[in-house]
């Protein structure tokens, strides 16, 4: 588990400082009219607090209960934020909506080299949804802070839970952002850049 003690600064910033991560979550929440954004791992809600300037209703969980503490002190002004203390999988198996519509997703909940993200794409499957879904951390071959962590965020990892999403046609692109992180993106249709 992190703590503020032993947490680069560096690698601890909110990933939504990242503009181009920011630009490009606006695109596609215009392009597919994302009212509704999930983010799992909300650390000390600095993300949350950005995303909640764009949408319309930002969700956001912290299974850790000191961080989740920070994150609603950080947010306590943002009416439109919900913030759980709860496991990723519980959480979005609680708060998302069979059939949910106009709804995105930014998975970025880890710590100790555990990621529960199989186990958060079993339940957007679950709830027979083709959201947006960004997968923050994953794996490029550029040098990223996560490069060298022993379990990789590839496709090979992702693409069982990902076809049990979409099925075999799914759009699919990466963005490097900074040299920071690398965030894995999908959706069921090309759009115009
Ligand atoms: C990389 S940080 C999130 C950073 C945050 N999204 C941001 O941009 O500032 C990952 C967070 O996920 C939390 N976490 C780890 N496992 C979790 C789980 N199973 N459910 C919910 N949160 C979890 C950790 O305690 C940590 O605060």
């Amino acid at each position: 588990m992190y703590s503020p003690s032993n947490c680069d600064p560096t690698y601890c910033r909110p990933a939504y400082s990242d503009e181009c991560l920011l630009e490009e979550t606006l695109r596609l929440r215009d392009a597919f009219q994302i009212v509704t954004f999930f983010e799992t791992g909300s650390y000390y809600g600095l993300s949350t607090r950005i995303l909640a300037e764009h949408f319309e209703k930002v969700y956001s969980c912290e299974a850790n209960r000191d961080y989740w503490k920070i994150a609603k002190q950080n947010n306590q002004n943002k009416k439109n934020v919900v913030l759980k203390l709860q496991n990723s999988s519980e959480f979005l198996r609680a708060n998302v909506k069979e059939g949910q519509q106009h709804v995105g997703f930014f998975l970025d909940a880890h710590c100790d080299g555990k990621w529960p993200l199989l186990q958060e794409l079993e339940v957007i499957a679950e709830k027979k949804i083709q959201p947006v879904i960004m997968i923050h951390d994953f794996f490029s071959n550029k040098p990223h802070l996560l490069s060298n962590a022993a379990k990789k965020i590839t496709m090979q990892y992702v693409s069982n839970a990902i076809e049990s999403i979409y099925g075999l046609k799914f759009s699919f692109s990466q963005i490097d952002m900074s040299k920071f992180s690398s965030t894995g993106i999908f959706h069921t249709k090309a759009i115009k850049k």
